[in-house]
This record gives structure tokens, sequence and C-alpha cells, in this order.
């Protein structure tokens, strides 16, 4: 049987499974036996969040509006971070924003922290009303962000991007033009719920961004778009609940995936995954994930933007 252990942007992990941001407070419940740790989107203030509610349940998924709630730059380096490093895995920090400036001076000081093996811009939260998702929805702003950014940090930045954009891969294609090292697909799709008695949004946001299973067939496809036009490795996210879905994530071209909405149901399904993978892998002829990476390209042969028209 083959091995887990993979390299992703220069980072070495154990296996391929990480965590989506927002999604495991490892401070509190531990790392769940991810192989990198991400953090929650830090901004340069502290931000109280959304009010209640924040999460209702949806068929195959749930829809939240947290609203980037954080301790701010200061008390997470000061309080956090330290704690962060102890936890024994990589350290991937995610930082958000309401300018290039903003975001520039959250990735130098955490760039700067030597226990962060990486940076995640995202530029693509749904649940606040200016910055992150509007310079994600706009490709020229997204690559000036990764150039201003690139300049003050040697970690690798991740663009971790939205699909509720008209073309993700133009998006994706900017940031890596401005120097990303790698992209993170994808974070929550806009949506909404409405209370079934009073008839009025159900969330204290108004909106929120899905996920669950319902966003796997979104992300799959702005990972296969992404990893064709770009070529940078990717980490998969959206809606993954099994080994078969890291396969299937794997094939549209990530190399790595991340649980997030899954880990609220079963927070011991990281190890689940990583027990079934090798076994799975095996079944398929392969020995390691990166053996599938970008498997489905290669459709009988036929060029991948040719398969996509068919199917439009
Ligand atoms: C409660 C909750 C909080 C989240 N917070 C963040 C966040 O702070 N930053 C971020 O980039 N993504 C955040 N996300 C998005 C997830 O990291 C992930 O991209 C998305 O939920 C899709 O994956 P999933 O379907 O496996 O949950 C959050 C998602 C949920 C459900």
């Amino acid at each position: 049987m083959g091995s887990l252990a993979t390299r992703f942007c220069g980072v070495d992990l154990a296996h391929p499974v990480l965590n989506g941001s927002g999604t495991l407070d490892a401070l509190a419940a531990g790392t769940l036996g991810v192989s990198a740790f991400v953090t929650k989107t830090v901004t340069l203030n502290p931000r109280a969040g959304n009010p209640p509610q924040r999460i209702a349940e949806t068929p195959q998924g749930m829809v939240n509006s947290i609203g980037l709630a954080n301790p701010g730059l200061e008390r997470f380096c000061d309080e956090h971070l330290p704690r962060l490093a102890d936890l024994g895995v990589p350290l991937i920090v995610s930082g958000g924003g309401w300018s290039r400036e903003e975001y520039a001076v959250a990735v130098r000081r955490i760039g700067a922290h030597p226990a962060v093996a990486a940076l995640e811009l995202n530029v693509s939260c749904p649940n606040v009303d200016t910055g992150c998702i509007s310079i994600g929805t706009d490709p020229a702003e997204t690559r000036a962000l990764l150039e201003r950014c690139r300049a003050e940090t040697e970690r690798p930045l991740l663009a971790k991007l939205s699909p509720s954009v008209a073309d993700v891969s133009a998006v994706a294609l900017a940031a890596a033009e401005g120097g990303a090292a790698g992209l993170v697909l994808i974070n929550t799709v806009r949506g909404m719920a409405i209370d079934r008695d009073t008839l009025q949004p159900l969330l204290g946001g108004g909106g929120g961004g899905l996920s669950g299973p319902a966003v796997k067939p979104v992300a799959l496809h702005a990972i296969f778009h992404c990893r064709a036009v770009t070529g940078l490795p990717i980490v998969g996210v959206g809606g993954v609940a099994c080994a078969q879905d890291c396969l299937e994530f794997a094939s549209a071209g990530a190399n790595v995936v991340a649980l997030g909405t899954a880990l609220f149901r079963n927070p011991g399904l990281v190890e689940e995954v990583v027990a079934e993978l090798p076994g799975l892998l095996e079944r398929h002829g392969v020995s390691t994930l990166d053996d599938v990476v970008g498997r489905a390209h290669h459709h009988q042969g036929k060029a991948l933007l040719e398969v996509d028209a068919n199917h439009s």
C-alpha cells in the first residue's frame, strides 16, 4: 500500500486531508487528525460577527451567516498563534480585509511568525457587505491584492475563491498572475433561508453562505476549470464527506482536500477518511492521491473544455 504523505505548495503533509477555514476550532477541539490546520479568517480589527441566528440547516447542507467573527490581528498573534504553534501540524492562517493595505498588514505580521507554513487570502466571504468578496469578484483587484501581499512575505499565498462570481477561472488566473502559489476552492455559495413560521429571513445577517453536500458539484466544476486555466495546486473544499469524495475532487484537479460542514455532524470524519483512503486508492489501482490528480481532464482523449461544452 502506498503512502498518503504529500507535499502541497512546499508544505509537507502526513496525508491529504485538512479542515476548511472556520469549521474547526483546534484550540477547543484539537486537530481531529487533520494534516494541517487552517484557522478561521483573521481580520485587522476584532469582529463580533453578525447577529444571531447564524446557522440554519438546509436540505443537503446548511447556510451560515457568521460574519467573520474573530479576535482581530493583535490578539490572534499574541494569544492564539503561540498556542496554535504547539498543535504539532503545519499552520495555514486565513486572512481577510477591507482593503489591500489591511490584507498586507495582516500578511506581514502573520507571515513573520515561524510556525506559519502558508497564508490563505479569503477573498470570498459572502457574509460581509464589502471587502473580501468584492475583491474576489474582480480579477484586476484580485491580481493587485496578490501582488501587494506577495511583497510582504516569503510564505506561500493561497487564494480562497468564491463560486458566486461570473467566471471563477478568470479570478483564479488573476490570482495566479499576481503570485498565488495555490488556490482554495470553494468558499460557500451565496444563499438564504426563510423562517417557515414568520416568513422572514431566518439568519441575522439576512443572506448567508451555503455549504455541505449541496455544493459539491459546484466545487468540482470550479476546481476542474481553475486547474485547467492555471495549473496551480488546489485545496478542494465544498461538500467533501467521505474518502470517495476525495478521489473525485482529486480527479477534478485538487491535490489535497478539506472537510468543513461534514465535521459538524461527525468530528471523527478526518480519521475515518484517512483510514479508508489507502484501500480505496488500491481499488482504483493507484497508491497515492497524487496519482489521481487531474484524471478527469483526460476524458476519453477529448480536450477538457470540449467535454464541458458538450454538457452546457
Ligand atoms: C460555520 C462556517 C464558518 C466558515 N468560516 C469561514 C471563514 O472564516 N473563512 C473562510 O475562508 N471560509 C469559511 N467557511 C467556508 C468553509 O471553509 C468552506 O469553504 C465551505 O463551508 C465549503 O466547504 P464544506 O461544504 O465542506 O463546508 C466557513 C464555513 C462554515 C460552514
